[in-house]
């Protein structure tokens, strides 16, 4: 995976500096007035920066989102696509019940390490197992090893991979599952066709492949906040 400074290339780039910044402060409103943090969360991400990981993991808020969206589903099983240093991992695996389970893939054996610091001083170990490798290498073992009925699955790795992992998530879902891919919108890039951005192109194949996919009913949210301008895609699974 390619890693940058997403944050400094935006500002530099196309989103002007005053209105990040009114973002930014905006998100910290809001997370200063609902909980979007406690101890264990802010330990994750200051090891994850400490470590020298990039500085992409979703925004307090949008962790939040994901909690609740696990949580409305009443998700049992969750497949993320993209640990990093789980700090998603950790908001999604706590909308699970006392017995539900999560398995995050991640390629990058350092993110791995730290996101199994994290995960445990989380005290999801048990509940989450991190599948070391690349995705789609690991999609196909859990197939075979008959984990294909996943409530919620987060894909959030190599964009370029999007259109794999989501054949892969439909696989390992059931009707009724969510399926939800971070990072489609790219700063407004992703209505570009001549991007040569490999990461927006990614989308574009991925939305080419959704718009005649019949098996999910699916939209995408664009998004602003402390990291900028993004967006979320959700599919519901049909049949
Ligand atoms: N979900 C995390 C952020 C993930 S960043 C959060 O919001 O907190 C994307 C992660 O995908 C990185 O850690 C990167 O190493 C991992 N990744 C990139 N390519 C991958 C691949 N082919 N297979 C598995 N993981 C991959
Ligand atoms: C990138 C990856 C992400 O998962 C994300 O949320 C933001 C940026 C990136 O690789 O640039
Ligand atoms: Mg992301």
């Amino acid at each position: 995976m390619m890693e940058r400074d997403i944050s400094s290339a935006m500002i530099t780039e196309k989103i002007p500096e005053a209105m990040q910044n009114t973002w930014t402060a905006v998100d910290g409103y809001i997370n200063s007035h609902l909980t979007l943090s406690d101890p264990i969360l802010d330990a994750a991400l200051q090891a994850s920066s400490a470590a020298g990981l990039p500085e992409i993991a979703v925004t307090p808020s949008q962790g939040k989102l994901l909690h609740i969206l696990a949580r409305s589903v009443g998700a049992r099983n969750i497949l993320e696509i993209g640990t990093l240093g789980a700090y998603s991992t950790i908001w999604l695996a706590r909308a699970l019940p006392a017995d539900g389970r999560l398995i995050t893939l991640e390629f990058d054996p350092r993110h791995a390490a730290i996101a199994q610091t994290n995960l445990d001083r989380a005290g999801l170990s048990e509940k989450v197992e991190l599948r070391e490798g690349p995705a789609l290498e690991t999609l196909p073992e859990l197939a075979a090893e008959g984990l294909a009925s996943f409530d919620l699955i987060f894909i959030d790795a190599d964009k370029e991979n999007n259109v794999g992992y989501f054949a892969w998530a439909l696989r390992l879902s059931r009707p009724g599952s969510l399926i939800l891919i971070d990072n489609v919108i790219r700063d407004g890039e992703v209505a570009d066709a001549n991007s040569t951005d490999p990461m927006v192109q990614g989308v574009r194949r991925l939305n080419e492949l959704l718009a005649k996919e019949s098996r999910v009913c699916a939209t995408t949210i664009q998004t602003v906040g402390s990291k900028g301008y993004d967006g979320f895609t959700l599919a519901l699974v049909l049949s």
